[in-house]
Formats: C-alpha cells, sequence, structure tokens
C-alpha cells in the first residue's frame, strides 16, 4: 500500500480540512505531517462546525486512527482546547489519536519570539500566525529544540529552562512586549498533563509498519505549497516544506511509498499575511469574492486577501507536488459574477511568462486573463457533475485542459456532502 496525500495548491485555506473529512472514510489512518496551530481547517457536518489546528481532520470519522507527526510542531495548549471541544462533542477520541514522539514542542518564550520578531519588522512583517511556528522550527533546525519524547524524561525540566533562557536572551534584540509569560506557562504545564496521557509512538515505525499491513493512510498537509519554506514566495512563507516531499520527512515514509496526490485549489484564490500575490483584487470585485467566501482567517480571523486564480501559480505547485488529481473548492462563491477571470500567464520585465520569476517581490507582475462567461445562478440543486450549470462545467474543463490535470471533485458548499465527485475522462 502507499501514502494518498491531500494539500493544499495556494496560499493556504483551500478546504483542506472539508475534503479530508470527507474522504476519511476511504482511509483506516489520517495524519498530518507538517505545520501546527498555524493550520485552521474547518468542518461542517450536520449543522455543525468544528475549527481543527492540530489534530488530523479524520478525528469525526469512527474507527479511524489519527496521527499527529514528527514534523508537525505542537502546542500543547491549543491541543488541550481542540481535545476540550472534541469532549463537549462526544467523540471518543483516547484511543484513536497518536502522537509521534518526535514533533516538536513550541513553548510559550517560541510564542513570544515570533511576536516580538513580527513587531520588529514593522511593515515588513511577514503576517505571522504569531502561534511560535517560525522560532520553533527555527529550534528545531538549529538542534535545541523539545520533543513530545522529552516530556517524560529526567532531564525535561532542565531542558526548558535552558532553552527558555536562550530565548529571553534572545528578546534582548527586540523592542519589548505585552506577554504574560509567567500566566502562559502555567497553562503550558497543565496542558503538558494532557499531552502525556495520550498514546505516544514512533511515528515512523508505525507508519511503515501500517502500509506493510495494507493499511490505506492520508496523509494530510497544512498551509498551502505557495508558503513552502523552499519553493514558496520566500520570505513571506510558513517555516515548513508543505509540499509533497513533506511527507517523506514528516511521516518517515520513503518517497516510493506516495501514491495519489490529490491537490486542492479554490476556484479563486486568497492569501492571507503579508507577501506577493498577483492576481490579488484590492477593488470591488475583490470584496465581493471576500464577501460571498466569507473569507475571514480561520485560525486568526484576519480579512484574506481575494482574487482571481492564477494558472502559472497552479502550475508551479503542480509541478512541485506531482499532483495527480485536482479539487476545486468554493465554486459556489462565483454564482453571483458575470464574468469570470483566470489568470493564463504573467507579463513582467517586459516579456509575457508562464513561469514564476525567482522572487515574485521583484517584479510588478501584470497577470494576463482569460475571461469566462459566468452561471448566475445557484448549484444547491446540484449533485452530480451533469447537473452543474454548462457555463460552470466549461469553466471547469477549460481549467482542467490549461492545467493538465484531471478534477475528481467539485466542492460547492461548506458541508460533508455538497461534494460532486466528477468521473476522469477515458485517454483514448
Ligand atoms: P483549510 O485550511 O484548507 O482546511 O480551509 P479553511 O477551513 O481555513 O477555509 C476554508 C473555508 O471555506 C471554511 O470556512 C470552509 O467551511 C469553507 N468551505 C470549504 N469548501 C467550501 C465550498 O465549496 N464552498 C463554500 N462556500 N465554502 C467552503
Ligand atoms: P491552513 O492549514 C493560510 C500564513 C500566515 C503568514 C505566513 C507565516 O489553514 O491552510 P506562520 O504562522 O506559519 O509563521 O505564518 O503563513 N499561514 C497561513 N495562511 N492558511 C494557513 O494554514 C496558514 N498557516 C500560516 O498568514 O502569512
Ligand atoms: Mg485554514
Amino acid at each position: 500500500m502507499r501514502i494518498d496525500v491531500i494539500l493544499g495548491l495556494q496560499w493556504g485555506d483551500e478546504g483542506k480540512g472539508k475534503i479530508v473529512d470527507y474522504l476519511a472514510t476511504q482511509y483506516d489512518i489520517v495524519a498530518r505531517f507538517q505545520g501546527g496551530p498555524n493550520a485552521g481547517h474547518t468542518l461542517k457536518f450536520d449543522g455543525k462546525k468544528f475549527v481543527l489546528h492540530t489534530i488530523p481532520s479524520g478525528i469525526f470519522r469512527e474507527n479511524l486512527i489519527n496521527l499527529i507527526g514528527n514534523g508537525v510542531v505542537l502546542d500543547p495548549i491549543t491541543l488541550q482546547k481542540e481535545l476540550n471541544a472534541l469532549r463537549e462533542a462526544g467523540v471518543h477520541y483516547s484511543n484513536r489519536l497518536l502522537v509521534a514522539r518526535k514533533a516538536h514542542l513550541i513553548m510559550p518564550t517560541h510564542r513570544l519570539l515570533d511576536a516580538a520578531s513580527e513587531a520588529a519588522k514593522g511593515h515588513a512583517k511577514i503576517g505571522s500566525t504569531l502561534k511560535g511556528i517560525g522560532p520553533t522550527y527555527m529550534d528545531k533546525t538549529g538542534r535545541n529544540g523539545l520533543r513530545v519524547g522529552d516530556i517524560n524524561r529526567a532531564n525535561f525540566q532542565e531542558k526548558y529552562e535552558a532553552l527558555k533562557a536562550k530565548h529571553l536572551t534572545l528578546m534582548q534584540l527586540y523592542p519589548a512586549i505585552d506577554f504574560n509569560l509567567e500566566a502562559e506557562e502555567e497553562k503550558w504545564f497543565a496542558s503538558l498533563e494532557i499531552l502525556r496521557s495520550l498514546q505516544h509512538v514512533d511515528g515512523e515505525y508505525f507508519i511503515n509498519q501500517a502500509l506493510s499491513e495494507d493499511k490505506r493512510i492520508l496523509a494530510e498537509g497544512a498551509q498551502g505549497s505557495m508558503l513552502d519554506i523552499d519553493f514558496g514566495t520566500y520570505p513571506y512563507v510558513t517555516s515548513s516544506n508543505t509540499i509533497t516531499a513533506g511527507v517523506c520527512t514528516g511521516l518517515g515514509v520513503a518517497p516510493d511509498k506516495i501514491g495519489q496526490v490529490i491537490g486542492i485549489t479554490k476556484a479563486y484564490c486568497t492569501r492571507v499575511g503579508s507577501g506577493p500575490f498577483p492576481t490579488e483584487l484590492e477593488n470591488e470585485t475583490g470584496e465581493l469574492l471576500r464577501k460571498e467566501g466569507q473569507e475571514f482567517g480561520a485560525t486568526t480571523g484576519r480579512p484574506r486577501r481575494c482574487g482571481w486564480i492564477d494558472l502559472p501559480q497552479l502550475r508551479y505547485t503542480i509541478m512541485l507536488n506531482g499532483v495527480t488529481q485536482l479539487v476545486i473548492t468554493k465554486i459556489d462563491v462565483l454564482n453571483i459574477f458575470n464574468t469570470i477571470e483566470a489568470a493564463t500567464a504573467y507579463r513582467y520585465d517586459g516579456k509575457i511568462s508562464d513561469q514564476l520569476p525567482y522572487d515574485l517581490c521583484d517584479f510588478n507582475i501584470e497577470p494576463v486573463y482569460k475571461s469566462f462567461p459566468g452561471w448566475q445562478q445557484s448549484l444547491e440543486n446540484a449533485s452530480d457533475y451533469d447537473e452543474l450549470p454548462l457555463a460552470a462545467r466549461t469553466y471547469l474543463e477549460k481549467l482542467e485542459d490549461l492545467i493538465g490535470v484531471p478534477i475528481t471533485m467539485v466542492s460547492t458548499g461548506p458541508e460533508r456532502n455538497q461534494l460532486i465527485l466528477k468521473e476522469v475522462k477515458e485517454v483514448v
């Protein structure tokens, strides 16, 4: 058996949580492989809404095992809050939620450093979620970090204090900020008890054993490929590898174990936080997309920047990820538009190109758009692909042709069942 992967092809918030929750019944294990509480994955079913930050989106499906992999950075305080919400919803998670011992811990001083570093950057700030992601991954690669497996070791407190002292020294580089460290530490140590009570595993052995037993595994990405630390719009990115390659290091599986790669894109495009966004619409159309799509961050509540779908950008992330199938979400948000645009190329540096330049920040990129007629009707009654309005099908099929990867699912609303499966045409 191989591991299938679901990940975002844009700047995050593509609807990964919804699609993972929908597909989860076809799997035995769902595993998060990177990121941390910067993620906000929204699930809606039976009229209820849940936002998951650290816990994989398979947790609501009975009998399914959910693994927080070694590539994740985990804040026990956020985890505790998520577990409380699950308990209140009557979800039995205790024997279904596993945590990799090698996952790194986000300490209160990581959040403090994140906030101070962002404050010091002023206008140049990344727009971080302030969850401590950057400083925690810095300690991981700097070989100073604390891991889940350390919390049961005799020297844990000592290691914690040493790293905290280092962080406080680093804080002298930054202007002082308002942060009640003592109160945050109290919460953190209390929540460690909850983390201790969960099942810890050597994730790499667990996953490879499961593969050898023919278990079906789905890896759930967080953020989006344009936020990847290596290939995203650096430095306006997150601090992990959000692309398929991150599955290998974030779970401990070999590249030949990767199966289907399911890439998700909105029918338009959004970004939250700072950084380049070639198709951004800073006008009424952008505002309309935000309003119709309710584009406000699931983690921070910030308004998301909105624009048209960007095909050079999508072709780039499809290339990086080895995407085998595409899922288009939020097509219903386009219902009201008379005309829909898709960027097919970029004009910059005196030429037209379908490649992204080294640094998107260096150029004033002018997208070259292709227009499509809108359908201007609700999609509520469509449950089969053929029931979608002709203009919607034309838009989707044209995208498919321009991108070169088959669309297998089209999401028409936030609820679990608002999803249309699309058959892949036989290639003759
Ligand atoms: P994720 O981070 O990729 O899981 O996505 P988020 O949960 O941050 O953001 C996606 C938002 O769109 C959530 O509020 C979802 O409930 C909502 N959503 C997902 N699919 C659809 C869809 O097809 N149509 C509409 N209107 N909303 C959707
Ligand atoms: P999901 O999984 C959208 C963005 C932040 C910021 C940059 C760096 O819900 O799609 P960080 O806190 O990681 O240091 O922030 O990345 N960002 C996201 N944007 N969705 C996310 O996750 C994101 N996680 C981080 O807004 O611009
Ligand atoms: Mg999100």
